[in-house]
């Protein structure tokens, strides 16, 4: 039995296995809406959601599979005092596999590590992200038409910004990447993921605050929210929240075929007159999560058309 903790749990052939079959629902969605029939799905999110927990829950029940599950800590048993691991024993019990977002870093792991059904780390912390690294992964690839030979962008909270840290570990697997990571000094990346980035011989990088520079040179720019929930004080977040803001002013310093990538949710670091911007693919992000997830499911569940 597997689980998807990190992005690095899958090697290149798989995530290549995960991006064909997602292109083929994409082309064929109706041959994939049986083949969960009879399995369920359980999403515990100890942590607020609405495009991963709903991906989830829709990608199952489009593989004619059902689901269940809580979408805030206050309505499980966490607040009676409940451990993880306790919390996934039962819902095994009543599924089987499990998404979880938590915000504590490793609870997924952890959860892991007892648990009778595959589970899936659906964000945990500051940490890292997994899904929403496919979901970019297939939306780079449908995009780009590449996943090597790229300069990458990546702007905004980069210490707590736990899809950029899933992000940077997939990229790395892959030739001729570059990564210029734009951040106010204070919210640079984590020295863990320098001392990583600095192990492989593919990847060069340099850090800059200046994002009209970065913009200039990228492929890809991947735009991200400060994490205000990561903050220990309101202060600081109020000083950093809207250290970068990409408007169609801003635009003009990318590449005709510079791809515009989010995450979401944003707050204000996307003008929302970017949105009209062909190179805006945020939106396509959104709908390629739910296509992933579906051949992730599948692919854990051992299941194929
Ligand atoms: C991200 C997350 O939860 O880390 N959202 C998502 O899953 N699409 C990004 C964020 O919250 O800023």
């Amino acid at each position: 039995m597997r689980h998807l903790i990190d992005i690095t749990d899958l090697s290149v052939d798989e995530i290549a296995e995960l991006i064909r079959t997602s292109n083929d629902i994409i082309a064929n969605r109706k041959a994939y809406s049986e083949v969960c029939r009879g399995r369920k799905l359980a999403t515990l999110f100890f942590e607020p959601s609405t495009r991963t927990r709903l991906s989830f829950e829709a990608a199952m029940l489009e593989l004619g599979g059902g689901v269940l599950g809580f979408s805030s800590a206050d309505s499980s048993s966490a607040t009676k005092g409940e451990s993880v691991i306790d919390t996934v024993r039962t819902v095994a019990c009543y599924s089987d596999i499990i998404a979880m977002r938590h915000p504590k870093e490793g609870a997924p792991l952890l959860a892991s590590l007892k648990s009778p059904v595959p589970v899936i780390n659906a964000g945990d912390g500051g940490h890292s992200h997994p899904t929403q690294t496919l979901t970019d992964l297939l939306t780079i690839q449908r995009e780009k038409g590449r996943l090597d030979n790229m300069t990458v962008a990546l702007c905004g909270d980069l210490k707590f910004g736990r899809t950029v840290h899933s992000l940077i570990a997939a990229m790395s697997f892959y030739e001729n990447i570059k990564f210029i990571l734009i951040s106010p000094d204070e919210l640079k990346i984590p020295d863990y993921i320098r001392e990583d980035m600095k192990r492989k011989r593919n990847i060069e990088w340099r850090e800059t605050d200046k994002l009209e520079e970065g913009l200039a040179e990228a492929d890809i720019l991947y735009m991200t929210r400060v994490q205000r929930e990561r903050f220990f004080n309101e202060a600081d977040y109020m000083r950093l929240k809207d250290s970068f803001i990409l408007d169609t002013d801003k635009m003009r310093y990318a590449k005709p075929d510079t791809i515009i990538m989010h995450p979401l949710p944003r707050v204000n670091e996307i003008s929302v007159k970017v949105d009209d911007d062909p190179r805006a693919c945020y939106f396509k992000q959104v709908e390629n999560g739910k296509f992933i997830r579906m051949a992730l499911i599948m692919s854990l569940l051992e299941v194929s058309k």
